[in-house]
């Protein structure tokens, strides 16, 4: 399975463990920087990520900044992305579970590299569970951003 990833500024340090962890794990990872600890824009990196997973290039994204919570509007923002910025590990699973989630956040400045990575393997060891009221609500998300 391939895997977008990028980050600012902010998460930059925990980007490069992440990647280091998911493809020793199997997964081709695409970067879409940044690629150094500079100041830079967040919104770029979260764009540049949603663009992997709505051309079909990628399945699933990481996203990291200082609190997760900048990428995750602004992955928001795309029609498609289902972003969800979680710090605990019982979110990310269930995110992908129940909302199909197809883009993690969260921030370098709240969690440890530690349970950064055990955010990630609860979200990408997960599996929407396709069926009843998680489809009609998913499908009522999509309806929301086609109306607005
Ligand atoms: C950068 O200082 C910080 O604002 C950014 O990484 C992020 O936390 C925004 O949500």
């Amino acid at each position: 399975m391939k895997i977008v990833i990028g980050c600012d500024h902010a998460g930059f340090a925990i980007k490069n463990l992440v990647k280091e962890h998911i493809a020793a794990k199997g997964y081709e990872v695409v970067d879409v920087g940044t690629n150094s600890a500079d100041s830079c824009h967040y919104p770029l990196f979260a764009h540049a990520a949603c663009e992997k997973i709505l051309s079909g290039e990628c399945a699933l994204g990481i996203l990291i900044c200082g609190t997760g919570i900048g990428m995750s509007m602004a992955a928001n923002k795309h029609k498609g992305i289902r972003a969800a910025c979680c710090s605990d590990t019982f979110s990310a699973r269930l995110t992908r579970e129940h909302n199909d989630a197809n883009m993690l956040c969260f921030g370098e400045r709240v969690v440890g590299a530690g349970l950064a990575l055990e955010l990630v393997d609860a979200f990408l060891g997960a599996e929407y569970l396709n069926n009843g009221n998680h489809v009609t609500r998913v499908a009522m998300l999509a309806e929301i951003e086609k109306n607005n």
